[in-house]
């Protein structure tokens, strides 16, 4: 068979025959590289046979845990066994290390690890492995970039897990492209999923995020992995989240959450008490909510300065939050309240490094710019769910008894929650509210 040509998006993947200014599937302009598959080589070096379906051994199922719960619980009790998985994730957050860690465990079960580095020396490996306590030799190191060669490497040694640090590092001699690029990366994607379902070895391939989010090169990989995890979190705060965005063997809804620390990444076992430090008193411009993390929920803290600005132009600057979405509830909370925000700088943060996409914290950030701009603390010990609407109404929130049930836990006793929802009568802790004008005559008078 002759060698073929299509051009791939290098932002998503999509295939076509012919070059295309923008991407049919993901808008991306200009993003189609025009790759070579040399088919030839892949279809006759090693046949498949034909099998009849009612000859087939099922042989999966058995899944294999690393030991790390916020791992396990994401990959859905485990590794299974002759799996793919990709991990991304932007450079420095500590992909390395997690998959380290992960090689640590099940060396310590037995199982042979090759892991192949691209990117640092074995001695860089030697050193984190010291750090992580992971110097185990059931771990092998193998520093290389050449696809032939770590084909071989695996004859070789036929390990269990097989980690590629990192899948932009390695090349296919057979094609001219440098490593990272898109058809690299998917020549080298195709061939090791390949090897992973034929020689029934579970495969672990690393992938860095390019700036704007998006795994460039290990995009294109997205729909032949079995599980896709992501590694989030701020360079600068500890906290890393662990996500997975597909997972042909369990929910994607899962999370798990760490910390970076001088040993490696800490497993954060409950995470509401990680990010907020109730002792600390009622401070102004501080407000508490709940966010629901897939099937978590987690308290976090909301903090807002709200100051008169010097300049002509007031600015706004948020971490961790669409600065479009604060214009919004500004112009919502203005309007309702006839207080006047528009001359004021606005900061708003949310403490611990978690970026929210979840519009249930509305009332919680419109509560923590009231407080700080009338210089006043909230009531102690209050937490604030709901969606604030463009009427200043109060709209219900998605899991809210899960919610409501973590900010007990954590001793809150002033739970502002919108009146649409019908949660248990009778409890004084809950306090039902309309419209957001009620919530701040309550809390300020
Ligand atoms: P690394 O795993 O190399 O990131 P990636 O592979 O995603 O590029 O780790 C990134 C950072 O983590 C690095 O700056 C050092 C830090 N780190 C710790 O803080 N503690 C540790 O125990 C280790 C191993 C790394
Ligand atoms: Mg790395």
């Amino acid at each position: 068979m002759k060698e073929k040509t299509i051009f791939v998006c290098s932002e998503c993947g999509y295939e076509s025959p012919r070059w295309l200014g923008k991407c049919p599937q993901c808008g991306a302009w200009n993003s189609f590289r025009e790759i070579k598959i040399g088919r030839k080589k892949r279809w006759t070096e090693e046949k498949e046979e034909v099998l009849s379906l009612d000859k087939i051994e099922l042989t999966g199922g058995e899944r294999i845990p690393t030991g790390i719960e916020e791992v396990d619980r994401v990959l859905g009790n485990g590794f299974l066994k002759g799996s793919i998985v990709l991990i991304g994730g932007d450079p420095g957050i500590g992909k390395s290390t997690l998959v380290l860690e992960i090689a640590r465990n099940l060396a310590e079960e037995g199982f042979k690890i090759l892991y192949v580095t691209g990117e640092e020396s074995p001695e860089q490996i030697k050193q984190r492995a010291m750090r992580l306590k992971a110097t185990n030799k059931n771990i092998l190191i193998f520093p290389g970039q050449d696809l032939q060669e770590i084909k071989e490497i695996i004859e070789d040694t036929s390990p269990s897990f097989l980690l590629v640090d990192s899948i932009q590092t390695v090349f296919s001699p057979e094609f001219p492209q440098a490593p990272g690029s898109v058809s690299q990366v998917r020549e080298c994607g195709l061939e090791f999923l390949r090897l992973t379902k034929k020689k029934k070895i579970t495969t672990v391939l690393i992938g860095h995020v390019t700036k704007d989010g998006t795994l460039a090169g290990p995009r294109t990989l997205e729909h032949m992995m079995d599980v896709v995890l992501y590694l989030e979190g701020e360079r600068k705060s500890g906290l890393r989240i662990l996500r997975s965005s597909k997972n042909r063997f369990g929910s994607t809804e899962e999370i798990g959450i760490f910390e970076m620390s001088e040993e490696g990444l800490r497993e954060v076992k409950d995470p509401s008490l990680h990010f907020v430090d109730l002792n600390h008193g009622e401070r102004e411009g501080t407000a508490y909510t709940v966010l629901l993390e897939g099937k978590r929920p987690l308290v976090v803290e909301i903090q807002a300065l709200v100051s008169p600005t010097p300049f002509n132009i007031p600015q706004r600057v948020t971490t961790g939050f669409d600065p479009r979405r604060l214009s919004m509830l500004l112009a919502v909370t203005e309007k309702f309240t006839g207080l006047m925000l528009r001359s004021m700088d606005i900061f708003l943060n949310v403490t611990g490094g978690i970026k929210i996409q979840d519009s249930s914290v509305d009332l919680s950030v419109v509560m923590a710019m009231i407080s700080s701009f009338r210089k006043k603390a909230l009531p102690a010990l209050s937490v604030f769910l709901g969606e604030v609407g463009l009427g200043g109404e109060i709209r219900p929130v998605s899991g809210l008894n899960k919610r409501i049930e973590e900010a007990k836990r954590l001793g809150f006793n002033n739970i502002y929650i919108p009146s649409a929802s019908s949660p248990v009568k009778g409890d004084k802790r809950l306090k039902v509210y309309n419209n957001i004008k009620e919530v701040i005559e309550s809390c300020f008078g």
